[in-house]
């Protein structure tokens, strides 16, 4: 297939050459603790080198299988060469103009590709969407926030409990899933109303109790959603849950923005997640997939609604011109094959974790779409037992195998969109091993 590279320099399959960590990885991680921020959240000390594909080689040469992308981010593989060779064609004819202020192509391209796609109603006057770049996913959010309170002349949001939008004050204050992400760092941004995700009991409470008591619908801005919510353990809401969302936004004028930060750039088997049910956004925010890995971000907005004038909003490096090359190749990539192998690979995935959960009672079935996937750890009483989440993650990496935890209890599965069925076989394989072991 175009977008799977064939030729491949590192086995597609786990190999580790001595005890984890190595000396190379001990050295670097004691230089790292004694220089960098403590707030980083490392669980096993991996140390990588290089990627290719799904595979990633230690600084001491040890071979992993990766099942997090880098947080849900190499959509097309670690360093994809046609992505890099047009990192690097664009790096040799510029690095940095600034899009805020002057032109540059590659900029304009992305925009046109990103607007054709955007899950918005057909234009007749113009185009789809319009779109501003940022540099993260907390960047996108802080600008769709402004954008919605900008367009409405509103201040209140609507946010969920579980939700994970990032760390900036506006994205932290929608943020609604630890405690320790807000613990000393307020006053935060008021005007956010948090309400338990995905059930149309929440939705009830909304308009039925919240509404008419203590949030005029008059005076909300913005609904900020997540289509599948992601840090918060990889939660799919109930059907019919976005439409409700987008019923209420019109009824009383309120801006849907839709999170696509995780689930978007076809991770779940569609371009956006919230795809999978047919609900037209009036915005949407996107980043970690969108470059396969360089910094970008991007807001889509129905276009009548980018009515904030020249200088209200602007960031120096967002749209930066090698990070737009990055993502129009992934975009053409994706397209060319990547999201029917999401799709996929997704079905091959939960059908062996639904097995894995038939075998060991402390497993729960999968939920998810495409490859954005988990399952929850459970002690012998059925209870989310978030200790015993932890110990099979770090056992997964001393046998070769990367996983993130999410949720309270959750392991996710967000590979590199270009995995194939061998390598989630090695991954179960892994897995049930360390069940039959830790359970
Ligand atoms: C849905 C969602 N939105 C926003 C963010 C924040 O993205 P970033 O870490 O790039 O700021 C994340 C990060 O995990 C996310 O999952």
């Amino acid at each position: 297939m175009l977008s799977i590279p064939t030729h491949r320099a590192l086995p597609c399959a786990p190999r580790l050459v001595g005890p984890l960590p190595g000396p190379r990885a001990r050295a670097l991680i004691e230089r790292d603790e004694a220089v960098t921020s403590p707030s980083y959240t490392r669980g096993y000390p991996l140390v990588v080198e290089r990627g290719e594909g799904c595979m990633l080689q230690d600084v001491d040469g040890n071979i992993f299988l990766d099942m997090t992308a880098g947080i849900a981010v190499t959509s097309t593989g670690h360093a994809h060469p046609e992505v890099v060779r047009v990192i690097q064609e664009q790096a040799a004819r510029l690095l940095h103009m600034s899009g805020t202020d002057f032109y540059y192509a590659p900029m304009v391209d992305l925009a046109e590709c990103l607007a054709e796609r955007a899950p918005f109603p057909e234009n007749p006057d113009g185009a789809r969407a319009r779109v501003f770049f940022s540099n993260s996913g907390a960047e996108s959010i802080e600008g769709a926030l402004k954008l919605a309170r900008y367009y409405t002349g509103r201040t209140q949001v609507v946010a969920f409990l579980g939700a994970f939008h990032g760390r900036t004050y506006g994205a932290m204050s929608l943020t609604g899933s630890k405690a320790i992400q807000r613990k000393h760092f307020g006053p935060l941004v008021p005007g956010v109303t948090h309400i338990p995700y995905g059930t149309h009991a929440s939705l009830d409470y909304l308009e039925s109790k919240l509404f008419p008591a203590v949030l005029p619908p008059e005076e909300v801005a913005a609904i900020i959603v997540e289509p599948i919510q992601g840090e918060g353990g990889y939660i799919v809401p109930e059907d019919g849950f976005l439409a409700r969302i987008r019923d209420i936004c019109d009824r009383h004028g309120i801006l849907m923005v839709v999170d696509e930060v995780q689930a978007g750039m076809g991770r779940t088997g569609r371009l956006f997640a919230v795809e999978h049910w047919g609900v037209l956004p009036d915005v949407v925010t996107l980043a970690k997939g969108i470059a396969s890995g360089l910094p970008l971000g991007a807001i889509l907005a129905r276009p009548h609604l980018m009515t904030w004038p020249p200088g209200s909003h602007a960031t120096t490096f967002g749209g930066n011109p090698v990070a737009c090359a990055a993502a129009s190749k992934t975009l053409q990539l994706l397209e060319a094959g990547l999201i029917d192998n999401a799709y996929q690979m997704g079905l091959g995935l939960q059908a062996g974790l639904t097995q894995l959960a038939g075998r060991f009672n402390r497993v729960s079935p999968p939920r998810g779409k495409g490859l954005m996937v988990a399952i929850d750890l459970l002690d012998a009483a059925g209870n989310l037992d978030p200790q015993l989440r932890d110990r099979v993650v770090d056992a997964a990496f001393y046998r070769g195998l990367l996983l993130l935890g999410c949720g309270k209890a959750a392991i996710r599965f967000c590979p590199p969109l270009v995995i194939d069925n061998d390598q989630i076989q090695v991954a179960l394989d892994i897995l049930t091993g360390l069940c039959t072991d830790l359970t």
